[in-house]
């Protein structure tokens, strides 16, 4: 990073928490400024905080939202993905609960011919990132060095690393700040976070899955929209093709919540092909892992069109190649595969079942107090230091809207003290509605933004 001390006799870092408090525009090198001084030490964090905690209530317009991005990705190295013969591409979700669409879609799109380099870093999220349900493979490791990225993606078309450390610093000093002072739910300083991430990691396809309900950070599809829209400039921006899915969160997303458990379910997927017979509610799980799948090989020119995409997709499923291929690249990355593949990966000591006090129609659970239930399990971490178990977690049992009779099993707990298996039941049980009507099911995918930006209903597509 460049020398600073040529703006530091320029700028006041009091002046432009005033400013931004005020309403006020940053030029965008008061913004380089700002965030050089952030990393060298001379803008001290208590002045940062105060900065985002301005930023969080005024927000930053299109152009000091760019600026924003491109010093942040200029605060560390960039991944070079050029030697890589054929299209490179990246998935991001903005994260929800029982989000593992990752483990399916990607094995899904390289097994079609993608070029996949996934960085993924450790979540501090309630439930874990895709690092932490890769982490419940044994011997999985997610440290390689950039070569070593490099010459699998080259080989299989598929690597996860964790996020090196010499990409975005930033990122990581900012986020650390917003997250001890509550300014992470901010459109502009999220949109700029993920961007410069996947900006950094180099990859030319980027599909977003940016979603909203309780289980994320975008209230409404509104707001998801107008972040989807923003992500998919600044991406655009720096030369990469985006697209964004936008999708519900109001709950969680398949059966499983939960790291071993989750891989467990994307495994479940592959491996059975046609998948959902006998297992309704993974079915949302698999629809939406396809349409991703697809977007990514449409988006890369490997697909006509978004339907063509989609029956790509499907096909790799169907003929086991997207199974296959999760295998070798957990294999590749020192994955011991043999009880994934015996379907003995979750070992959790106590398993618990929920069951239904009345007969009736399911609710929909709400994704953001399934999250809290599994998180007090010990799935999630609330500082990156805190250890996760692997082991633990919810698995339901039946879909929302399904016909269940008092007694049916709703749902099971995953524990690792009985203590634990039996508050998480009753409070699992507790949130679990059983109606006399059928429940109104939001829609699973509520459109697309494409690279022009321009809305599309999912109805219309
Ligand atoms: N994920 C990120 O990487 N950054 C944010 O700000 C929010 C979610």
């Amino acid at each position: 990073m460049a020398d600073n001390s040529f703006l530091n006799s320029r700028f006041s870092m009091y002046d432009l928490i005033a400013r931004k408090r005020d309403g006020g525009c940053l030029q965008t090198e008061e913004i380089s400024f700002w965030l050089r001084g952030m990393l060298d030490g001379s803008v001290p964090d208590y002045q940062t905080a105060a900065m985002l905690m301005a930023i969080f209530w005024r927000g930053l317009n299109e152009a000091e939202t760019f600026a924003l991005t491109e010093e942040i990705v200029a605060s560390g190295e960039q991944l070079d993905l050029s030697g890589i013969e054929g299209v490179t591409a990246d998935k991001h979700s903005t994260g929800g609960v029982g989000d593992k669409t990752t483990l399916i879609a990607m094995p899904l799109a390289a097994a079609c011919g993608l070029k996949i380099a996934k960085m993924s870093g450790r979540s501090l999220g309630k439930t874990g990132g895709t690092a932490d349900k890769l982490a419940a493979v044994p011997g999985f490791k997610l440290d390689l060095t950039e070569a070593e990225l490099l010459a699998q993606v080259a080989d299989i078309g598929l690597a996860v690393v964790a996020q090196n450390k010499n990409l975005t610093p930033a990122d990581k000093r900012l986020y650390a700040l917003r997250d001890m002072t509550a300014t992470v739910d901010s459109l502009p300083l999220i949109a700029a976070s993920v961007m410069s991430k996947k900006i950094a990691a180099g990859a030319g396809v980027i599909v977003l899955d940016v979603k909203y309900g309780s289980g994320a950070f975008m209230p409404d599809a509104a707001s998801a929209v107008e972040l989807a829209r923003l992500m998919v400039k600044l991406g655009r921006s720096a030369g990469r093709r985006v697209t964004a899915v936008i999708s519900a969160m109001a709950s969680p997303l398949g059966a499983a919540v939960g790291n071993a458990l989750e891989v467990a379910e994307a495994a479940e997927i592959l491996q059975s092909g046609q998948a959902v017979r006998g297992n309704e509610v993974s079915a949302d799980l698999r629809r939406l892992s396809v349409v991703l799948a697809g977007e990514l090989l449409y988006l890369g020119g490997l697909a006509a069109d978004r339907a063509t995409g989609w029956q790509q997709a499907e096909v790799a499923l169907a003929n086991g190649l997207g199974w296959q291929r999760l295998l070798q690249f957990l294999q590749a990355q020192g994955g011991d595969v043999s009880a994934l593949q015996a379907g003995q990966l979750v070992q959790a000591e106590f398993v618990l079942p929920v069951l239904a006090a009345s007969s009736g129609y399911l609710a929909a659970a709400d994704a953001a107090r399934v999250a809290e239930i599994v998180q007090f399990l010990g799935a999630g971490r609330e500082r990156l230091e805190d250890e996760i178990d692997y082991q633990v977690g919810v698995r339901f049992k039946q879909p929302a809207g399904a016909w269940v009779e008092a007694g049916d099993v709703l749902a099971e707990i995953y524990a690792s003290s009985l203590l634990r298996a039996e508050t998480a039941a009753r409070d699992l049980q507790g949130i679990l509605s059983v109606l006399p009507e059928p429940p109104q099911i939001e829609p699973l995918i509520w459109g697309l933004v494409d690279e022009q930006g321009q809305v599309l209903p999912w109805a219309e597509l």
